[in-house]
């Protein structure tokens, strides 16, 4: 077993008031606070800023991104960063932010490109330090090694995967999710189980990835759909905060697969957020999986369901069911993707080896392309 390092982890109610003594231990000069658009009109960058008044820390906000990050934004916001030369990043909201600034981070440092980083061996030394402080509760990007870009080159989403991207610190207040919108929170929320369920099932789990992905499935099924409709419960949204760490922690190590291999070009062509494709596509790989994960889909409905008299296919019908709780009705046709271009992004996804090769099961193009057809006419229904 090989693991990657898991970063410095604060979790728990009030974890924010710590982030200046956090800070002087990376020796902060010049702070760069990144965050984005939303994040900041829902009050968060300024509680963040204001923790360093008059502490003699100079710091600069950055908080423009609106969308899912991109190469050409990365290399335009690393430009303007350049002359201000950060000494440490503060990255704050969900995995847009901390995804850029993971690429800032090694960009700024080593002066390359961005796109010269999805060749894994190009990353060789650790960029800026960096701490991590989500407020989604979903993708776990405090704690991969991994920056989800779309290429502007050809508008396919791809990852920089180094270990030298993991941030240093990861600050996890719960406080601090409390207003984030139902359907962020849903969307999120899929995406954390998403990746508890497909690094619980990949040929890479472990003991020790298995442990957190199932820990990640039992917070989850028993939270989002309260966090959904009741954003203020704290304790629920703690649980999803941890939740969609551990689902973190687990697909760091044992690798997502399918569902996020097919989403990538749904997000990428089509700008549909990352979760949302992952809710549409879920139950669909996990249909054309079936009989490979007999037993594993099992053991996940088990604590889905938290009781033993269960079978495989319950496990399907429990995330149907909570895409419908949380209010996700869609399918890829009412999300806008046409279907003549189905065939195009199967072979898309199909090419994306580092995640089909963590599949489960094998799955062809034109296999890919009927996974496709089901989440376009389906509609999740029970
Ligand atoms: N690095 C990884 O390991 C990893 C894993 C999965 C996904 N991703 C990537 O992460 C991105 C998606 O991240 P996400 O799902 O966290 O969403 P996001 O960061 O794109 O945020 C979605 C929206 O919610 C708003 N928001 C976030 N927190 C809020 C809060 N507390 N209150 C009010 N509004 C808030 C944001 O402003 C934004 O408008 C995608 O680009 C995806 O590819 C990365
Ligand atoms: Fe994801």
């Amino acid at each position: 077993m090989k693991t990657y390092k898991i970063p410095e982890i604060l979790a728990y109610p009030g974890a924010i008031n710590q982030l200046l003594m956090v800070s002087k231990r990376y020796n902060a000069k010049r702070v760069l606070i990144f965050s984005d658009l939303g994040v900041s009109k829902a009050g968060i960058v300024d509680l963040i800023s204001d923790l360093f008044k008059e502490k003699q820390v100079e710091t600069l906000v950055e908080s423009s991104i609106d969308k899912e990050p991109s190469t050409s934004f990365i290399e335009s916001i690393t430009q303007r960063l350049e002359n201000y030369d950060p000494n440490l990043i503060i990255a704050v909201g969900g995995g847009t932010p901390i995804d850029a600034a993971k690429a800032i981070s090694i960009c700024l440092k080593t002066k390359k490109t961005v796109h010269d980083f999805f060749t894994p061996d190009n990353c060789t030394k650790k960029g800026i330090p960096i701490i991590a402080i989500p407020t989604t509760a979903g993708t776990g990007s405090e704690v991969t090694p991994i920056s989800v870009l779309t290429d502007n080159r050809d508008s396919i989403k791809k990852a920089i995967v180094s270990p030298f991207i993991i941030p240093d610190t990861a600050i996890l207040d719960a406080n601090l999710t409390l207003k984030m919108p139902p359907h962020v929170t849903a969307f999120s929320g899929m995406d954390a189980l998403t990746h508890a369920i497909e690094s619980y099932t990949s040929p890479k789990a472990n003991d020790f990835t298995k442990m957190f992905s199932l820990k990640a499935i039992k917070l989850i099924s028993e939270n989002l759909k309260v966090v959904v409709n009741e954003g203020n419960n704290y304790d629920a949204r703690n649980g999803m905060l941890l939740g969609s760490l551990y689902a973190g922690i687990g697909f760091s190590n044992a690798g997502v697969a399918a569902v996020h291999a097919l989403a990538y070009p749904v997000g990428g062509l089509f700008d549909v957020p990352h979760g949302m494709a992952n809710t549409l596509l879920l139950p669909y790989v996990m249909e054309f999986n079936l009989d490979k994960c007999n037993d594993t889909y099992k053991i996940i409905a088990e604590k889905m369901l938290k009781k033993s008299n269960v079978s495989a296919q319950d496990a399907i019908e429990f995330v149907k069911r909570l895409a419908l709780d949380c209010g996700v009705d869609d399918t890829l046709k009412t999300v806008g993707i046409p279907e003549n271009k189905l065939a195009f992004m199967a072979k898309e996804a199909c090419s994306i080896s580092r995640l089909m090769d963590n599949n489960p099961k094998t799955i062809s193009t034109s296999e890919a392309e009927m996974i496709y057809k089901r989440a376009y006419n389906s509609r999740a229904q029970i």
